[in-house]
């Protein structure tokens, strides 16, 4: 009896198909893309369901974390979900958007842009891209860029190299902005379950933050039609202010560290959240607008050939 209550509970959370944590990690991610389809438009919405890959079962956050499993599978897109500063606490493209061989573009920034290229192309038959994967990569990009260290120091790569105690368990800094902390705030505040981890963070952007969230939004077109840019030097500033303050090697992160980094990683994740929505309504938009263009032209094209 009691064996058997077991296993219907294991298989119900199977069924659930509670995220498990893995490399933001796949719960982070997962939350930027579940607010993220709060906010997209009806025709952000149809396309992103037309273009989501059948195993999402229609649910873009279902797919978010793909580029993280395909990213030794694809070794060319391991560089694509970061960038790196020399040392320093601000972002500026020309000198870190590249890879480890130099190749510009070659960083998350570069790949927030290319991608949202790609998709620009939705509806046009001949465009050569597979934007399956275009709105994968993506989706998932724009969380990354709001990890704080994933735009990190180039010589201890994002945090990656510094060991640290999490409260007793030994881990890095950059898992624990990509894991430990979510993990710790989901068990401590959230009894476990991710739904209502997000709604907590929903209910901030309707209330608490929402005299900032169209500061979020906005993005002047005259820079880059993505703003990534700005996204990666806001990560670096909070990298320098908050991730690397008071941490060295070996050092025991506890209560404090907890406390006082927890608000700023939920922030980053609404605004991950808010901002991929935000970017995909204008790149649908966008394509329909050409649609209708390209519509016209042919029309008059036609009246012509009468
Ligand atoms: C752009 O996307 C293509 C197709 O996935 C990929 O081969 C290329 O490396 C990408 N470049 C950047 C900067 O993301
Ligand atoms: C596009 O990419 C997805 C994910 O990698 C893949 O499953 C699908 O087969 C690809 N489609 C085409 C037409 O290659
Ligand atoms: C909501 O906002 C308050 C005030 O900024 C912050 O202290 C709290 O951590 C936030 N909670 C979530 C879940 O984002």
């Amino acid at each position: 009896m009691g064996f058997l209550l077991f296993l219907r509970v294991f298989f119900l959370l199977l069924v659930a198909g509670a995220p498990t944590a893995q490399a933001w990690g796949k719960e982070g991610h997962y939350m930027v893309c579940k607010i993220a389809e709060k906010y997209l438009t009806k025709k952000a919405s149809a396309a992103v369901l037309d273009l989501l890959p059948e195993s999402a079962g229609g649910d873009l956050a279902a797919v978010c974390s793909w580029a993280d499993e395909v990213r030794f599978r694809y070794r060319w897109s391991s560089p694509l979900h970061y960038a790196n500063t020399p040392g320093v606490c601000n972002f500026e493209y020309s000198r870190d958007c590249h890879n480890s061989k130099g190749v510009q573009d070659m960083c998350v920034v570069g790949a927030i842009n290319n991608y949202t290229t790609q998709l620009l192309s939705y509806g046009d038959a001949s465009s050569g891209y597979n934007l399956t994967e275009s709105l994968m990569f993506l989706a998932h990009f724009v969380g990354d860029v709001h990890q704080p260290l994933h735009v990190g120091f180039a010589e201890d790569a994002g945090g990656n190299t510094i060991i640290v105690h999490w409260y007793r368990r030994k881990s890095n800094l950059h898992h624990v902005w990509d894991v430990n902390i979510i993990e710790t705030a989901m068990r401590d505040f959230y009894d476990n379950d991710l739904g209502s981890m997000i709604e907590a963070i929903e209910m901030n952007i309707t209330n608490e933050w929402s005299d900032e969230v169209s500061g979020w939004k906005r993005c002047s077109a005259t820079t880059s039609m993505t703003c990534a840019d700005k996204y990666a030097s806001e990560s670096i500033r909070l990298a320098c202010d908050y991730a690397y303050k008071d941490v060295e090697q070996d050092s025991t992160l506890g209560d404090d560290y907890f406390f006082s980094r927890l608000p700023v990683v939920e922030k980053r994740i609404a605004q991950a959240g808010v901002r991929l929505a935000s970017l995909l309504n204008r790149v649908f938009r966008k394509t329909e607008e050409e649609e209708v263009l390209q519509l016209v032209v042919q029309s008059v094209d036609e009246a012509h050939a009468i």
